[in-house]
């Protein structure tokens, strides 16, 4: 017992974490007061960290002590003997100066023990990290609209520049075939002006993947359904496309569009590569200052919870995708919510603001 005793002084006098004991007067069914609690023992870590004496404040009473202090601190040690388990709190101590985290333990005859983790230097970091990663969000927004910008911008000069040439170009071409040519030259213009016209096509179709025009001509549903008409139907996935909500009355911008339509695509690459599905539902909603679409397979489904959380792990062992999709969507303050139970599909909705917070394209 003798023993005993000594091994916990030595704990109590070594430990790393300051430890306080207090005592808190009255009767045992009175509900305690923090104007009632007494120092009864500090350790050397706890004179370190708070920046007293031991033998200043023993006996004192704590508001004597600590007439500054948060009522946190107090009010552990009071709850932790009213209800009869240890109470935890972290926060700021103007006092010490320091970010506490704070376990108050009952004790027999109306004592109470606090052990306090100095977690100053891990709530900086943490803070630093949250920082980092908003940075990081808006970045990633920032770098999804300058990509769309930059799309645009190709787009609109292939459209411009070099559509404009090979169309006048095939024009000519077809203007010299009704003359009365040698057949060499004619066969010739014959090829040349087959060049040309699969040269206009396949710049039509360079110019719709860069940015699709039905996009701004017609909204959003069309291009999903143009869109799981090309890549689903070469893969005999079975498509439809579900909307509530009036377009003229909710009306995305633009950049929310573009946005939601990549991800989309996204998605559905994902139902054609990863779920063996039979058929895929596309469903945009919307409603006031909100757009949600969801892809929903009938494949095998997957560990959403894996994917989505461990995106380390997910980007190590597979793609980018799902991970990049929630930061984007999250740095313009959307969300995205995976259901799945393996062996029976999933569905994967993205929702987001119909507006965007600084603007959209250029
Ligand atoms: N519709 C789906 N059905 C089944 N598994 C899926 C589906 N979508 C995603 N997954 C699983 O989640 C993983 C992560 O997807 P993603 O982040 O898009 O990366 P990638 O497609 O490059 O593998 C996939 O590798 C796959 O295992
Ligand atoms: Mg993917």
């Amino acid at each position: 017992m003798q023993e005993d005793r000594f091994s916990y002084q030595i704990f109590f006098e070594r430990v790393f974490d300051p430890i306080a004991l207090y005592r808190v007067e009255g009767e045992s069914r009175e509900v305690p007061n923090a104007d009632r609690i007494f120092f009864v023992d500090v350790n050397p870590a706890y004179e370190r960290v708070m920046r007293i004496v031991k033998r200043d404040i023993v006996g004192r009473n704590f508001l004597d002590v600590w007439p500054e202090a948060e009522a946190c601190w107090s009010r552990i040690i009071v709850d932790c003997l009213r209800l009869g388990h240890t109470i935890h709190c972290e926060g700021e101590s103007r006092d010490a100066g320091r970010y506490l985290e704070a376990i108050a333990f009952p004790l027999p005859r109306r004592r109470a023990a606090v052990i306090f983790m100095d977690k100053t230097e891990w709530k900086a970091s943490d803070d630093a990290l949250k920082r980092k990663q908003e940075e990081l969000r808006a970045l990633a927004a920032q770098l999804t609209l300058s990509e769309e910008n930059t799309r645009r911008a190709i787009a609109s000069d292939l459209h411009d520049r070099i559509g404009y040439e090979l169309v006048v170009q095939l024009k000519m071409l077809r203007d010299l075939a009704g003359r009365d040519l040698p057949p060499d030259v004619r066969r010739k213009i014959g090829l040349l002006t087959l060049a040309t016209e699969r040269l206009i096509s396949q710049s039509r179709s360079l110019i719709f993947e860069l940015s699709p025009p039905v996009l701004k001509e017609v909204g959003l549903n069309p291009a999903l359904e143009a869109l799981a008409k090309s890549l689903l139907e070469p893969q005999g996935i079975k498509w439809s496309l579900r909307s509530r909500g009036t377009i003229g009355e909710f009306n995305a911008d633009d950049a929310i569009c573009v946005i939601l339509y990549r991800m989309t695509r996204e998605l559905l690459l994902n139902a054609i590569k990863h779920s063996g599905a039979a058929r895929v539902t596309i469903i945009v909603n919307r409603g006031p200052g909100k757009i949600m679409v969801a892809v929903e397979d009938d494949g095998r489904g997957f560990d959403a919870g894996f994917s989505l959380e461990d995106a380390a792990l997910a980007r190590a062992a597979k793609g980018f995708g799902l991970f990049s999709i929630r930061e984007r969507l999250q740095a313009i303050g959307g969300s995205v919510q995976i259901v799945s139970v393996p062996g029976r599909g999933a569905t994967v909705a993205m929702s987001c603001p119909l507006k965007l917070r600084n603007g959209g394209f250029k």
